[in-house]
């Protein structure tokens, strides 16, 4: 796929436009993508790629494939510019959103925010959910405050963003298949610089200067 976005310059540490955020996302997937997931049997690239794959044959949305691709970013804070987001390492779903807030659609941000969120929400609300997750995921769940209370459930479902988060949830629990060929992250770079690009020109983006 040809398209201005391979084209883009070689990664900053300070993003100051739409390729160039893009071109630092592609980055850590490069330097980062053959980690381990966790105790999966994926890596992290498979693992983000398949859930962006997942929500892109679901028909979801762009903002939400870009969610779905990029919901684990936050694991690698580090790889970022203090500028994009806090200098200690906070619960990655809070370190991915301070990352991405400001450069992609809020619904996005919602998706990278609340995908752990998400996870106790339907371990709290559906039969079945917790015993079907991952032994890894099982284990992580106790460290993130395990099912949500009711009252916790209750607030959550008054989520701006609820179905686009329990999808991306859905996506991130299923794209775990060490056999499963999916595109790569440049399939993705047209719709991220896309969903960037837009949002830079929102009203509503916030300031990057
Ligand atoms: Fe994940």
């Amino acid at each position: 796929m040809t398209n201005n976005a391979e084209q883009a310059a070689e990664p900053t540490s300070s993003p100051r436009n739409a390729e160039q955020m893009i071109a630092l996302l592609r980055d850590v997937f490069e330097r980062r993508g053959a980690d381990s997931y966790l105790g999966e049997d994926v890596t992290m690239s498979q693992h983000m790629l398949q859930s962006a794959a997942l929500a892109a044959a679901a028909g979801l949305d762009d903002a939400v494939v870009a969610g779905a691709l990029l919901h684990d970013i936050g694991h690698y804070i580090n790889d970022f510019p203090e500028s994009l987001g806090a200098t200690q390492d906070r619960r990655h779903q809070l370190s991915g959103a301070a990352i991405l807030d400001g450069w992609f659609p809020q619904r996005t941000v919602a998706c990278v925010r609340g995908h752990v969120g998400a996870k106790r929400y339907l371990c709290a609300i559906e039969d079945g959910y917790l015993h079907a997750l991952s032994d890894a995921s099982i284990e992580s769940l106790a460290l993130q405050g395990g099912p949500m209370s009711p009252s916790e459930c209750d607030e959550f479902a008054q989520s701006e963003h609820l179905e686009a988060m329990l999808s991306v949830r859905r996506f991130d629990d299923a794209g775990k298949d060490p056999k499963l060929q999916v595109p790569t992250f440049s399939a993705y770079m047209p719709m991220l610089e896309h969903l960037v690009r837009t949002q830079l020109e929102s009203p509503t983006a916030a300031t990057r200067t």
